[in-house]
């Protein structure tokens, strides 16, 4: 076992402790821990390369992905971190959010990036506010990196929070030029983040969203040279009324997926569920920085947000390729079964990936393969 496996194994042991600690001093010491442990995570590459069967990979857009899931964007900002997600067997990888300035992200009580654990809920919350390097960086880190067969790499960008809209989708199409120059596999466009200005949150079609869609599309997607699939990522607090019309936007734009979703805001619903023993925390981090809440408190709502988007994609009959990705509360195989038996190919984790590296290491997506079964065996429902 190496030390960041050690560290991640005991910190999870010992996350509970969280329920008998001031919540104020439990967001200090797991911020300014979480802040220091993931820039080395994504440095420390494991010695050991595992290769998935192949009868568990999927096919995209003419990509293959040997798993059908990878890291959701957020874990790499940086860009960092694509050689040991590799080297670990994931489907895919993706850096970001990067946007066109490089940001700091919010700071509120001298804590640089709050964020905390439910672990009694297997959840997370974060008010990071997009902190990133830049799209300049990020895709001179990307065009550095030696691509593994497999594992396609890509990029989540973001337009500029806070700046004209006008100026803000002209960098952002300028950021994903340098992204397709960079030889990324796929982008991932943001439109959901709760914690920076801007962002739609359960807005559906919020008509400043469908200009920057229409501007990128003009811009950007009918002047792709290259096989180079864009997908837009909403909140999972999406009105299930609004989906079919989201989806009915991006193919009529010409965008290539969706995910559904990122983190969510709707805190009176979510706090229902909230195991007892993680309320305060929860009560005090949503009052004190707000924030988007991710981990198995998203599970059915992602699940059902895009049950809703495959059959709107069934009835649409797009005439190019267009894939729903689930994102949100993906924790364990039994639901990316589930996202497969609802018409979804493809998934992305970040609370269930740390829960699965905490028990298993670098060698998760080894345990997720053995147990995993073929699609073809799974039947749609
Ligand atoms: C600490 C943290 C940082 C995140 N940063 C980003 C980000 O930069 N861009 C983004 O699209 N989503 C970001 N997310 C949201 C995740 O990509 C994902 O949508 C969300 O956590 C739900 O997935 P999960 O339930 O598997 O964690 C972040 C999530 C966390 C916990």
């Amino acid at each position: 076992m190496t030390l960041l496996e050690l560290i991640a194994k005991t910190e999870f042991a010992v996350r509970p402790i969280i329920a008998y600690i001031p919540p104020s001093l439990t967001v200090r010491l797991f911020t300014a821990g979480r802040n220091a442990y993931l820039p080395l995570f994504a440095h420390v590459v494991p010695t050991r390369s595992y290769e998935p069967p192949e009868e568990l990979g999927v096919t995209a857009w003419g990509l293959r992905f040997r798993l059908p899931i990878w890291n959701a964007a957020g874990m790499f900002k940086s860009g960092a971190g694509y050689a040991m997600v590799a080297r670990e067997g994931a489907g895919a990888f993706v850096a970001g959010t990067s946007t066109s300035r490089p940001r700091n992200g919010n700071i509120r009580d001298r804590i640089k990036w709050p964020s905390t654990q439910y672990p009694f809920s297997h959840s997370a919350a974060n008010w990071m506010g997009l902190p990133n390097a830049g799209h300049v960086a990020v895709a001179a880190k990307l065009a550095l990196e030696k691509h593994v067969a497999g594992c396609p790499m890509g990029i989540s960008v973001s337009a500029e929070p806070g700046l004209d809209d006008r100026l803000a989708v002209s960098e952002l199409v300028e950021g994903m030029r340098r992204f397709d120059d960079a030889g990324v596999d796929y982008i991932e466009l943001n439109e959901s983040c709760p914690n920076v200005e801007g962002h739609a949150r359960h807005a559906g079609l919020d008509p400043a969203l469908l200009t920057r869609l229409d501007a990128v599309a003009t811009e950007f997607l009918t002047k792709r040279r290259r096989k180079l699939p864009v997908v837009v990522k909403l909140s999972t607090d999406t009105a299930h009324e609004q989906i079919p019309a989201l989806v009915h936007a991006l193919v009529e734009r010409g965008f290539d997926g969706m995910i559904l979703g990122n983190t969510s805001t709707r805190y009176d619903a979510l706090r229902t569920r909230v195991h007892e023993k993680d309320r305060a925390m929860f009560d005090y981090f949503t009052k004190r920085y707000g924030g988007g809440v991710s981990g198995a408190l998203l599970t059915a709502s992602s699940l059902e947000s895009c049950r809703v988007a495959t059959g709107a994609v069934r009835d649409i009959a797009p005439s190019h390729e267009f894939h729903v990705i689930r994102c949100g509360g993906v924790m364990t195989l039994q639901d990316i079964e589930e996202s497969r038996r609802i018409g979804v190919l493809l998934n992305q984790w970040y609370v269930g990936y740390f829960e699965m590296f905490a028990r298993h290491g670098h060698g998760l997506y080894r345990v997720l393969s053995e147990r995993m079964r073929p699609s073809s065996v799974l039947t749609l429902s």
